[in-house]
């Protein structure tokens, strides 16, 4: 009877020790904060994310629930809630990570790259991996750079060919100094705010336009507003995906893993459906009107190489390492 009631014992603790080992992790619930609205590719992009992780994370008891429009909170709050360990993953300009990390400016400033691909290559050198390994320190998880989403134009009613047609205009920009000197170089005046506030702020004349790419102004029905698009491609229009580096750190393998490749996977899918789409909706804008005008590049370009000497706070020298990253990514594609 004795060794009975002793091997139930042995039994009993065996089952709780293998069920420790096999116990559910934690329950983590994510936010994801975004300016894009539903109507836009990169939310589609992130919508199709937000799916992939509820579905994955069901196994491991991970959740993630996507705001979009900016109706959790501006950009800037939220990377202060990502610095103090909450459960936010931003998806908005790199310009709000380079408030912490300067350098990023410089990685994402006017008239770099030829073409998407480049800036992809670029995000996986050694140069911009120590940024993000910089990110960390100040507590920011970077998860991609690489959402991107076209290059950006001029919206507005007056046709612009030349630098001198931007005088006097008043240009809605991103929350951002790089995007601020940017347009200041090229002779607007930058107005700086959130992109959802645009729509009404060109209906009461406080802008006369913003800038942006081909899905923004499709996306948004800016075209409602404005009527011209002036080819400027001035920067690449991209956005990165940040968390928390405590927050992150604090996720099972298997949660950060499904995190980390789902967040991979909407960048691709973004890039696809960007390069595959662009030009039809282009056409889709024509079609409602939109006057499309090529501009004298080579002029917008020279206005902003004075951009790049504005930044105290890039480490000496960036802007040549950029550089030299550039030509090993350019020599590579021949
Ligand atoms: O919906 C917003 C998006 O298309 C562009 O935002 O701030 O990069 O101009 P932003």
């Amino acid at each position: 009877m004795k060794k009975f009631v002793k091997s139930i014992v042995t039994g009993l603790l065996i089952l709780s020790v293998a069920g420790l080992a096999f116990a559910a992790p934690k329950k983590k619930s994510l936010i994801l904060a975004t300016k894009f609205l539903d109507s836009e590719e990169t939310a589609m992009s992130l919508r199709r994310v937000e799916a992939a992780i509820n579905e994955r994370g069901k196994a491991v008891n991970l959740e993630i629930k996507m705001y979009p429009g900016l109706t959790y909170a501006k950009a800037a709050d939220c990377m202060e809630q990502i610095t103090q360990g909450a459960n936010v993953i931003s998806c908005d300009g790199i310009n709000f990570i380079a408030e912490y990390v300067p350098d990023y400016d410089a990685v994402t400033g006017p008239f770099l790259y030829a073409d998407m691909a480049e800036y992809l290559a670029m995000t996986k050198t050694k140069l911009v991996q120590d940024l993000n390994a910089k990110a960390a320190k100040k507590g920011i998880h970077v998860l991609s750079l690489d959402y991107v989403f076209g290059f950006r134009s001029m919206m507005t009613n007056k046709v612009i060919s030349e630098p001198a047609d931007m005088k006097g205009l008043k240009i809605r920009v991103p929350e951002s100094t790089v995007y601020s000197y940017t347009l200041d170089a090229l002779g607007a005046t930058p107005i700086a705010m959130p992109y959802p506030d645009t729509y009404s702020a060109i209906q009461q004349k406080v802008i006369d336009g913003v800038e942006g790419s081909i899905s923004t102004y499709w996306g948004t029905k800016q075209y409602e507003n404005v009527k011209n698009y002036s080819l400027t491609n001035h920067i690449l229009a991209v956005s990165g995906i940040a968390m928390s580096e405590s927050y992150w750190k604090g996720l099972t393998k298997e949660q950060q893993q499904i995190i980390a490749e789902e967040f991979k996977n909407g960048a691709d899918d973004l890039y696809k459906n960007t390069l595959a789409q662009e030009s039809a909706m282009l056409k889709k804008l024509e079609a409602v009107g939109v006057k499309v005008n090529k501009v004298d590049t080579p002029a917008f370009s020279a206005a902003c190489k004075s951009v790049y000497s504005r930044f105290p706070k890039w480490t000496p020298g960036i802007f040549d390492q950029i550089q030299a990253e550039l030509a090993k990514i350019r020599a590579k594609k021949q």
